[in-house]
């Protein structure tokens, strides 16, 4: 197949809400267009996914990430706008599609409760028509990735969360689908059980090429498993790019902290002003602040070698977390 794996165009979703008495529901306002009751969940959506890409899908809570990921599947259609997935329109394709995308949302399941995992699993295989071979081969490998062998006979209503997930992991890679969207897939997990479904997302997407869109809020599951975001806002594509560069581009001031071979003295204050900040210093420990547009960690250190010996430099990035909340709370973000 050429062309992208993903593609929406200019994605719409307006949902129509019954009217609320005055006052009830301040906080939805904002959503509900003047008219009253429409609610635009997905405004304006574009961006395009190659195969074996696997993209972080980030936004605050009701940004519109699930009503997207939706859209793309097949079960909602879009007010307007257009998705080309696999090569099919989704709203025109949905039972071809079906054929080719898997699946979770970490928030429902879609096994069966009163039956064992194994039965659950045998009964998807039916319905999607896996052939008996190509069945068997990926449920091993999911027996094995995902370590399912000890709860295979358990009803699912009595799984763990992060058991039941590994299930429904599994369940959505049956038919070996060349995309799989995964909604929240880690959310109420604890430590080891969100270690063990990153790495087996990571072994997949490397052994498979599978194309994963994720959504989590979770970002060192983003930091973990995708180069590329995407940030959606209030229904809008506010980011798209490199992980990487978004911390160039909103991580505000980079942090360098020199470690003189002995203490400067009162004269390292002189370093200051010249587009740089010293935001600490201890002894033989100098914290610098400065603006990555305006100077280069090589300038500060050459700037520093005026004071001393450096002997050791370290770089502190700003944490995922706040670069990504400046950029929801900063000016470059495109709140109406
Ligand atoms: N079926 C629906 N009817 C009305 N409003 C909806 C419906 N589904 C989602 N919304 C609203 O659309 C917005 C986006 O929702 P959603 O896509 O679930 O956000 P996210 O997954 O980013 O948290 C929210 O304000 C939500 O309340
Ligand atoms: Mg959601």
């Amino acid at each position: 197949m050429d062309g992208p794996m993903i593609e929406a165009r200019n994605l719409e979703k307006r949902f129509t809400v019954r009217r609320h008495r005055e006052g009830a529901f301040g906080a939805m306002r904002s959503l509900v267009d003047r008219g009253g009751n429409e609610v635009s969940a997905v405004k304006d959506v574009s961006f395009s996914i190659n195969r074996g890409e696997m993209v972080g899908y980030i936004g605050p809570n009701g940004a519109g990430k699930s009503t997207t990921i939706k859209m793309l599947t097949g079960i909602l259609v879009p007010s307007s706008g257009e998705a080309t997935v696999a090569g099919f329109t989704p709203r025109e394709s949905r039972k071809q599609l079906a054929q080719q995308i898997g699946v979770v949302f970490g928030q429902r399941t879609q096994l069966w409760w009163d039956l064992a995992l194994a039965d659950s699993l045998e009964l998807l295989r039916h319905m999607y028509r896996v052939p008996e071979k190509r069945f068997r081969e990926n449920l091993n490998r999911a027996r094995e990735l995902l370590v399912l062998d000890d709860f295979m006979h358990t009803p699912v209503r009595q799984l763990s969360l992060g058991q039941r997930m590994r299930g429904d992991l599994a369940a959505a890679l049956l038919h070996d689908p060349k995309i799989l969207y995964l909604d929240e897939p880690t959310i109420g997990l604890d430590i080891v059980a969100k270690a063990r479904i990153r790495e087996f997302l990571a072994a997949l997407n490397r052994e498979t090429h599978v194309t994963v869109l994720l959504t989590t809020h979770d970002l060192a599951d983003i930091e973990q498993l995708c180069r590329r975001i995407i940030v959606i806002d209030r229904g809008q594509v506010v980011y798209d790019g490199e992980l990487g560069a978004l911390r160039n581009r909103f991580g505000g001031k980079r942090h360098v902290i020199l470690d003189f071979d002995q203490d400067p003295g009162d004269a390292i204050s002189t370093l200051a002003g010249n587009n740089l900040e010293i935001v600490d210093h201890n002894g033989p420990r100098v914290r610098v602040a400065f603006d990555r547009e305006t100077t280069s960690t090589p300038r500060v250190l050459a700037l520093a070698s005026h004071h001393g010996t450096v002997r050791d430099v370290s770089i502190e990035e700003p944490a995922i977390e706040d670069v990504i909340r400046q950029m929801y709370e900063g000016p470059d973000s495109q709140h109406p």
